[in-house]
Order: structure tokens, then C-alpha cells, then sequence
């Protein structure tokens, strides 16, 4: 497959980019600005005609969105950027993708939950109870793709860090070197997602997506999509470089096999991914005081509301993800130990 991926200069893109050589598809990756030292595609997914023209230009059979206006903190005051770039633009994907029956793979947030008192792991099915503006436009975002009717899968996660970019993770490596002592909050419970986890979850659930289009062309199935989209999925696929054969997977079936093709048509839709585990940001600071040896500093547990703040978070925003585990077999990582491993990198980096 050939596939783009959208803001590939941001902490999941750049763990997606060293995937890409042993994957066996051929990625284009792109970005509004150009970063150092890695190759990069102009495009801005705010604007649909760009959009469009890569798709084109570039024969695209799938893009990963990993674009998206992620200040939590600066959206309050930008709804309308914040909306452009987290409902607009996912929709022009979208659009994009149906018109050449393709694969839209889109990266959403525990932040659309948190306005109700859960306690227990939030599900896909649950309704969103958004409490800021980007949780809202994430959340439209959603709504948004699933309205164009193209095959899509959106993976809501949390707490995302790695080795690239700001976050919690690399803030909190910093202070505890500096600073004697840090309070922390412990009244906001989720779970820490390692990017690089993520992104290998990513690639495992395009070969399965990949493997179910592959399948439906080949036997004529109908799937959920209309015969004119099977017709411009084939007349595109006759027209751009395949990086894999077209093998149907089940070319000794003379007729066609429905109950797969419920399989395959169960893929699409919303998913739940983070790291195993459960803990509030306090236990993450102590954590990642421990694994980099800043015992020096002294963390204490605070409530929120001892940091001001415009945007409410959500207090339990825990995402179950036995979907994701049941139907494509992915094993997910205990947070502690990719934490341990982000951490390592990180020093053998310095
Ligand atoms: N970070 C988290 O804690 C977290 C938690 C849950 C879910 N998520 C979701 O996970 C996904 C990936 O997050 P991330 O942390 O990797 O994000 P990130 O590091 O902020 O990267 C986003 C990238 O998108 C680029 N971008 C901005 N505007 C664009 C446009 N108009 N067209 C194309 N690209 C544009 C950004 O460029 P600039 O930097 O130049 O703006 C940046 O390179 C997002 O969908 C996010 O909502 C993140």
C-alpha cells in the first residue's frame, strides 16, 4: 500500500518514519513545516484541494493522521483553529480517502471523555462527555469522518510520550534534575501511551486493514463499501505501484466467504489504545524521577485545583482496550516498562 502520513514531524510521526523500511508498504510523510534533518512533504490538511492533490499526485491507498492541534491548554482560546485543524481537516482526509475508496487511519484522545464521574475503563461505544475545547473538537473530528462513510479506523489514546517533541514525560526528566522539590497532581488518573508503541500497534492494524481490502477485492465482496467504490479502489490500485501483490487470501474459495468478510467488516470504527496499567500523573513523575536516578527530588502529590488552570481535565479517563486486543491480537506493554525503555533512549541520546 501506498500511504501518507500527516503530520509526520510530530512525536507519533517520528516514530512512525523508522517503521516504515521493514513494513512493506511505501510511506510518504508530510507535515506543515519542515523539521531538521528529517525528509518532509509540505501539505496542510486544512486545505482539501492540497489534500486532494497529494492523493493524486501520490497514488495514496491509505493515510495515517497524526496531525492535530494538541494544546490542550491554548485550545480554549482558539476553538476555531482548534476545530479547523482536530473536525475540519480529519474530514477532508476522509473525503479524500472515499473518493479513492482508501483507508483512513485517525489518532483521537481519552480527552473526549472526562465530563462524568467514571471510575471504571471508558469504552468505545461510551458517549463523549468532552470537558474543553479539544477534547470537543477531537471529538467532532470523530463524528466528522465517520459521516463521510469512507473505511476508517480511529484509535482514541492518552497520555502520549516519547523521545521527540514536549511532554510530560521529557518536562518531568528535566525538572527533577533541576528543582529540589515538585508537586504533582494525583487527582487525574489515566494511563501513559509510549509512542513507539503506538506506532507499531499502528503498522500491525494496516496489515490487518490491508489484508481485509485485498480480500473483498479479490472475492467481490461487497463489504460496507458501493460497487462504484470497489471500481475506483481497482482502477486506482491498476494505476499506482503496488508494494505487495494483490494475492486474495482466499483464492481456493470459488465462493465468496461471508463469514470473513463480517470479520473483515468488523474492523472499521472506533478503537481504545494506551499502555497496560493505571496510574495518576504523580505516579508517573515518580516514576520517571526513578528510572532516570533524579532521587534528589522530592515529588508530592497535589490536587488540580493548586494549578489554575482554563481547561478542566478529565479526572479518570482510563481507556479499556480489549477491542483493540480481541480483534487484531495486538500484546500491549505494561507503562512502567516502556517507560523504562523511553528513559534509556533518552540518556544513551544525551
Ligand atoms: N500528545 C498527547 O498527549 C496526546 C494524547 C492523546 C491523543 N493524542 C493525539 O495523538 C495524535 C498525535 O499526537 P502528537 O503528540 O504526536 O502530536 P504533535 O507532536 O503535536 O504533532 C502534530 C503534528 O501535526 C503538525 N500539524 C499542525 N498543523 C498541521 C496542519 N495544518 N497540517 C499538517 N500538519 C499539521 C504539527 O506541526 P507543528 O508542530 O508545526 O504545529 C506537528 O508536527 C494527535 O491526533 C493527538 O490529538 C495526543
Amino acid at each position: 500500500m501506498k500511504i501518507l502520513v500527516t503530520g509526520a514531524n510530530g512525536q507519533l510521526g517520528r516514530c512512525i518514519r523508522p517503521l516504515a523500511p521493514d513494513s512493506g508498504h511505501s510511506f510518504v510523510f508530510t507535515d506543515v513545516v519542515e523539521a531538521e534533518g528529517l525528509q518532509t512533504q509540505m501539505l496542510d490538511i486544512t486545505d482539501q484541494e492540497a489534500v486532494r492533490a497529494m492523493v493524486a499526485a501520490e497514488g495514496i491507498e491509505a493515510v495515517i493522521n497524526c496531525a492535530a492541534y494538541t494544546n490542550v491548554d491554548t485550545a480554549e482560546e482558539n476553538y476555531e483553529f482548534a476545530d479547523l485543524l482536530n473536525a475540519k481537516a480529519p474530514e477532508n482526509l476522509a473525503i479524500a480517502m472515499c473518493e479513492v475508496g482508501g483507508l483512513l487511519i485517525h489518532i483521537s484522545t481519552d480527552y473526549v471523555f472526562g465530563g462524568d464521574p467514571y471510575n471504571t475503563p471508558c469504552r468505545e461505544e461510551q458517549t463523549g462527555t468532552p470537558t474543553g475545547v479539544y477534547g470537543l473538537t477531537k471529538l467532532r473530528g470523530e463524528e466528522a469522518i465517520a459521516a463521510t462513510g469512507c473505511r476508517h479506523i480511529i484509535i482514541r489514546t492518552a497520555w502520549l510520550y516519547s523521545e521527540f517533541g514536549k511532554n510530560f514525560c521529557k518536562t518531568m526528566l528535566q525538572l527533577t534534575a533541576t528543582k529540589p522539590q515538585l508537586k504533582v497532581v494525583f487527582d487525574q488518573i489515566g494511563t501513559p501511551t509510549y509512542a513507539r508503541d503506538l506506532a507499531e500497534a499502528i503498522m500491525i492494524i494496516l496489515s490487518n486493514a490491508n489484508e481485509a481490502a485485498d480480500f473483498c477485492i479479490q472475492n467481490d465482496l461487497p463489504s460496507h463499501r458501493s460497487q462504484t467504490e470497489l471500481l475506483a479502489v481497482r482502477i486506482h490500485r491498476m494505476h499506482t505501484h503496488r508494494s505487495r501483490p494483490l494475492v486474495p487470501r482466499a483464492a481456493n474459495h470459488s465462493e465468496p466467504n461471508t463469514s470473513l468478510q463480517k470479520d473483515y467488516d468488523h474492523i472499521y470504527g472506533i478503537y481504545h489504545y494506551s499502555n497496560e496499567g493505571v496510574c495518576s500523573w504523580y505516579d508517573f513523575a515518580r516514576m520517571i524521577a526513578e528510572y532516570a536516578g533524579h532521587t534528589e527530588c522530592d515529588i508530592q502529590p497535589c490536587h488540580s485545583d493548586e494549578f489554575p488552570s482554563k481547561v478542566i481535565r478529565p479526572a479518570y479517563s482510563v481507556l479499556d482496550k480489549t477491542k483493540i486486543k480481541e480483534t487484531f491480537g495486538l500484546k500491549i506493554p505494561y507503562w512502567t516498562d516502556s517507560l523504562r525503555k523511553c528513559i534509556n533512549n533518552l540518556q544513551e541520546i544525551q
